[in-house]
This record gives C-alpha cells, sequence and structure tokens, in this order.
C-alpha cells in the first residue's frame, strides 16, 4: 500500500473510531441500567469509561495528523448511540449484550487494520497506542460473549469467530512489520545493486 493511500484509510479510520467510540459510550450508558447486578452494572460503566478514553486518544492522534473529527460522522454515530441507548430500555438483557459483543468483536480487527495503517503511513509512532486499545476492546469483546453465552437464547442466535488469544495481537503486528522491515530491505538493496 502506497504512503498517501495508508494515511487517507489511517484517517478515515480515526474518525470512524472517533465517532464510534461516542455512540458506544451513550449506548452502555444505557445498557447499564439493564444489569443484573451491581458489580454487573459497574462491569459495563467501566467499559463505557474505556471507550471515552479512546475517544480522546483517538482526537489527540487526529490532532497530531493535523486532522479532525468528521462532523456527519459524529452525528450520525450519536444518533445510532442515542437509537441503541433507546433499545436498551425495551430489549431486555440478552440482545444489548449479544449486540455490544457483536460489535467490540469488529473493534480490536479495526483498531489492529489502524495500527497497519499507521506503520505504512510512516506514523509507527500510534502502533502501540493503537494496539493497546484493540487488547482493550478484546477485553470488551470477552466480557460482553461470556455474559451472552449464560443466557438460553445465546444457542439459539449466530455466533461470531472468538477472537484468537489477546497475544496474537501484538505477535501478528510483530509479523507484518517482520514483512514490512524485509520488503524495504529487498527495495533497497536491488536500488543499491541497479545504482
Ligand atoms: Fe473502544
Ligand atoms: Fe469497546
Amino acid at each position: 500500500m502506497e504512503p498517501r493511500e495508508a494515511r487517507r484509510r489511517l484517517v478515515h479510520f480515526l474518525q470512524l473510531a472517533h465517532a464510534g467510540e461516542l455512540g458506544a459510550a451513550l449506548a452502555y450508558e444505557s445498557h447499564a441500567r439493564t444489569a443484573r447486578t451491581a458489580r454487573e452494572r459497574d462491569d459495563i460503566l467501566k467499559i463505557r469509561e474505556e471507550e471515552i478514553d479512546h475517544r480522546a486518544r483517538v482526537g489527540r492522534m487526529l490532532a497530531r495528523l493535523g486532522e479532525r473529527p468528521e462532523p456527519a460522522l459524529e452525528r450520525t454515530m450519536e444518533r445510532i448511540g442515542r437509537a441503541i441507548a433507546a433499545f436498551c430500555r425495551i430489549g431486555g438483557w440478552f440482545l444489548p449484550m449479544y449486540g455490544a459483543g457483536k460489535l467490540e468483536r469488529r473493534n480490536i480487527v479495526e483498531y489492529e487494520d489502524a495500527a497497519r495503517a499507521a506503520l505504512l503511513s510512516g506514523h509507527g509512532e500510534f502502533a502501540d497506542d493503537l494496539l493497546d486499545m484493540a487488547e482493550v476492546e478484546w477485553d470488551h469483546e470477552r466480557f460482553f460473549r461470556l455474559k451472552s453465552a449464560t443466557h438460553p437464547m445465546w444457542r439459539w442466535m449466530p455466533h461470531w469467530d472468538p477472537p484468537a488469544p489477546k497475544g496474537e495481537i501484538r505477535a501478528s503486528f510483530a509479523r507484518f512489520f517482520r514483512g514490512v522491515s524485509d520488503e524495504i530491505a529487498l527495495s533497497l538493496r536491488s536500488d543499491f545493486a541497479t545504482s
């Protein structure tokens, strides 16, 4: 991928994540009210805090790139977050847990993709922070999946593939990093040979 294309993808991802984390925080606020125990409510509120923290971190990355959040996306995700929050009030316990697990599964991959795009666009300094957020999303997916699986409805629902062990997030990025470095070394060597 060309660095310019990688940067475009990175910015687009960061704008999506910035807006998406707001939607998630709004949804989880309402979701926490459907909790069955105080412990469960606190766990969901902690996840909500972590999404707010992600939004701030992603916002700082956008600023460092000289970019800003995309207003239309922010509005759409806020609307979606509020719609899910309203659904949580009538949707009972299971469906919000199940939906959150599915969403978090996607978030893991999106932060991993962003870390790769950061590397390819010459912003490897963001990679560690993005991988850390992927790891936090991994914890979130696990929480919501294990909760959903305690409900009788779980066996009637389609199941998403659970993520690989958490360590794979850093391990697969390291493999990607080595692949990119090898490619750069190879092209430098061939430039040297032809000059
Ligand atoms: Fe998040
Ligand atoms: Fe999350």
